[in-house]
């Protein structure tokens, strides 16, 4: 009588290494089992044929099994949530060293180096916010004409795309109140874009971005305003200014200003001497007491001033850039400029 149990041991060794393991089912030492049960004399075939059926059964399973198996290693699981397909030739990225930095992502970095120096904590504005932020902890009276100046887009629910990074004075004012106390003062750049839903053309773009500051003690002045805004722009274009300031009006700063400069003749400016160009390079202020008020900080006490201006028109300055739409443009001769 043949070992079934020696058979078997084989028959699963066979399966398990197989790539085809249905082949084994017609190994012929199982013809050869099955065969053997009628030479057997009549009192052994029942047992010896329950032992033959047994060895059939988990053999036949083994195969279902090991079929199963080599079935779901060949086909890539179907990742729906990849970029690309996983099943497909392997992706071939951009060679690293033909990409490069955005050159608003390597201005606003400069940007915030010099604030971080003088000594101004630096943060990100929001992209979206609402109208309490963008209007009336600023000072905007309901259904003041000025609120219409900002351009805003609006979602149905009516939360706004920031128009100006002054979204941020209150949040700023409010998360800080506690340097008053512990430095006597609070002074924090706010970084980030803005949207406009304007006409476009060479100077106005939808998106832009725009750096805020906002600073407040016990005695801020227009004077220190003023030579902290010197100093930022005299490190950024790395020569002396001539800076002058104009009247304006915003509802969050009184008096407003006009911050401008004149153009230097090192980036296109009237080199002989007598009056240049001036350009507005940002808003500017004396807080409003009332915006103090609302963010929780006495304005008998304490005084502050805030600037606003576009981070773009900036770097067009210093790299004689002539269309601010460039930017969002993903042109790639346009970047490969700041490569
Ligand atoms: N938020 C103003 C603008 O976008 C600029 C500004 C900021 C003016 C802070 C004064 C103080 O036009």
């Amino acid at each position: 009588m043949q070992d079934t149990e020696k058979v078997k041991q084989m028959l699963l060794s066979r399966i398990a290494e197989s790539e085809t393991p249905r082949e084994v089912l017609k190994a012929p030492e199982l013809k050869q089992l099955y065969g053997s049960i009628k030479d057997l004399p009549p009192e052994q075939r029942g047992d010896f044929g329950k032992k033959v059926n047994e060895l059939k059964v988990a053999v036949e399973k083994a195969v279902d099994d090991k079929e199963a198996e080599l079935e779901n290693s060949s086909v890539e699981p179907i990742d729906t949530t990849a970029p690309w397909d996983v099943n497909g030739k392997p992706l071939e990225l951009l060679p690293a060293d033909n990409g490069s930095r955005h050159p608003l992502t390597k201005e606003i970095e400069t940007i915030a180096d010099i604030f971080t120096r003088m000594g101004f904590g630096v943060i990100e504005s929001r992209q979206i916010d609402d109208d309490y932020h963008m209007f009336e902890s600023l000072n905007f009276p309901d259904n003041h004409p000025a609120r219409d100046g900002y351009d805003t887009f609006r979602t149905e629910e009516n939360f706004i795309a920031p128009a100006h990074t002054s979204t941020m004075q209150n949040r700023i004012l409010k998360a800080n109140k506690s340097n008053l106390d512990e430095n006597g003062y609070i002074g924090v750049v706010a970084i980030g874009r803005c949207f406009r839903n304007e006409d476009l053309d060479a100077t106005h773009e939808h998106t832009f971005h725009q750096f805020e500051g906002v600073f407040v003690s016990k005695k801020a002045t227009l004077a220190e305003m003023l030579g902290t805004l010197r100093s930022f722009f005299e490190v950024y274009y790395s020569q002396k200014l001539k800076i002058k300031t104009q009247p304006s009006y915003f509802p969050f700063v009184e008096p407003g200003l006009e911050f401008t400069i004149e153009k230097p003749a090192a980036l296109g400016g009237k080199s002989s001497s007598g009056e240049g160009e001036w350009l507005e390079m940002l808003g500017c202020g004396m807080i409003h007491p009332n915006v103090l008020k609302d963010a929780g900080i006495d304005p008998t006490q304490y005084r502050g001033f805030a600037w606003g201006g576009g981070i773009e028109r900036l770097i067009m300055l210093k790299y004689g850039i002539e269309d601010i739409r460039h930017f969002e443009s993903g042109k790639l001769a346009f970047l490969r400029e700041f490569a």
